[in-house]
């Protein structure tokens, strides 16, 4: 094929991203992880179904950067896992060393690559590989805002009965409690969410959207959500690689947008082939704009402590 995907992490994301991905014969795809043979296994099983499924998709996994010469597109998942109990912050320091490492091995051998970051607390670490891989923001986005909204709208489909194909939800700021799912202006085929559900189910709605992640990590007990985040991944690959200027929610680096400087944010943005080709400013009302800020205030505590961490 001629377009080639590298995920960083072959662990749970990383492997279910390079499924989908597959399926969709988007890209030759590269895993690569530090554990012995994993993603060699890994890929040379997902290898061994494309004749089932029809594609022509080479996979290859490996243990060295060398294999992800030149790339589309890195996908980083590597790092660990939260665990019931954890917060994404609480993953700070131990995934900054690994981001860190995964953004500088990458850059050597795909210098033109666009880096989507997965690897919690997600736009701290999207904020990472930017400062250290002196990327510009066009080529660095944060996976994020396409997994809250795809939450809410379950949520929604669940509770109406109503195809998920019509229902359109926006989730705004950091990917932690405090993000803002926008009932305003979500909707079902037109109709807002406040006009088709009643307050207190739509509170619900929200508050379940928010603890979503950690939801899914109470219940699996030993890591976290990965078949939806690797959903959401491999929609911005195709994005990306398709050409398609789709709009969707994720984390990009703000020079202003939201009244918000040098911090990762989740968005609407506008994804082809050159990566992040614009922000998409809604105009917030009062409520909105306080949730807002106080989204970005806990992305930026984050961020805070990470410059403790790492010299940029
Ligand atoms: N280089 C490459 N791979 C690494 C490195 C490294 N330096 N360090 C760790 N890994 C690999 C691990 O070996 C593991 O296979 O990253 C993989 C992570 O996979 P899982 O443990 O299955 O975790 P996963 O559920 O995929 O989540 C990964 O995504 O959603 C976020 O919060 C989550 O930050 C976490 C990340």
């Amino acid at each position: 094929m001629s377009a080639k995907v590298s995920i960083i992490g072959a662990g749970m994301t990383g492997a279910t991203t390079a499924h989908w991905l597959a399926e969709r014969e988007l890209a030759d795809i590269v895993l690569v992880d530090i554990a012995e043979g994993m993603p060699q296994g890994k890929a040379l099983d997902l290898q061994e179904a494309m004749p089932v499924i029809g594609k022509d998709v080479e996979i290859i996994g490996s243990n060295s950067f060398e294999a992800t010469q030149n790339s589309d597109i890195i996908v980083i998942t590597a790092g660990l896992p939260r665990k019931p109990g954890m917060s994404r912050d609480d993953l700070l320091t131990a995934n900054a060393k690994i981001v860190g490492s995964a953004t500088t091995e990458s850059l050597k051998y795909s210098p033109d690559a666009i880096f989507i970051v997965l690897t919690n607390p997600l736009d701290t670490m999207a904020y990472l590989a930017m400062k250290l891989g002196h990327l510009p923001r066009e080529r660095i986005i944060g996976q994020a805002g396409i997994l809250d909204s795809a939450r809410m709208r379950a949520f929604v489909a669940m509770e109406t009965g109503v195809s998920v194909e019509n229902i359109n939800c926006y989730v705004l700021g950091g990917h932690g409690d405090e993000m803002v799912p926008l009932t305003r202006t979500s909707n079902i085929a037109g109709v807002p969410l406040r006009d088709y559900l009643p307050p207190a189910k739509l509170e619900e709605i929200v508050n379940r959207t928010r603890k979503g992640g950690g939801e899914i990590v109470n219940l699996l007990k030993t890591g976290s959500a990965f078949y939806a985040p690797s959903a959401a991944i491999a929609q911005m690959v195709e994005a990306i690689l398709k050409d398609k200027h789709l709009i969707v929610p994720c984390a990009a680096f703000m020079n202003g947008e939201y009244g918000l400087h040098d911090m990762f944010f989740g968005a609407p943005v506008q994804l082809g082939r050159k990566g992040l080709e614009r922000i998409i400013e809604y105009k917030l009302d009062e409520e909105e704009t306080v949730a807002l800020h106080k989204s970005a205030a806990a992305v930026k505590d984050t961020t805070k402590a990470l410059e403790h961490l790492v010299k940029f």
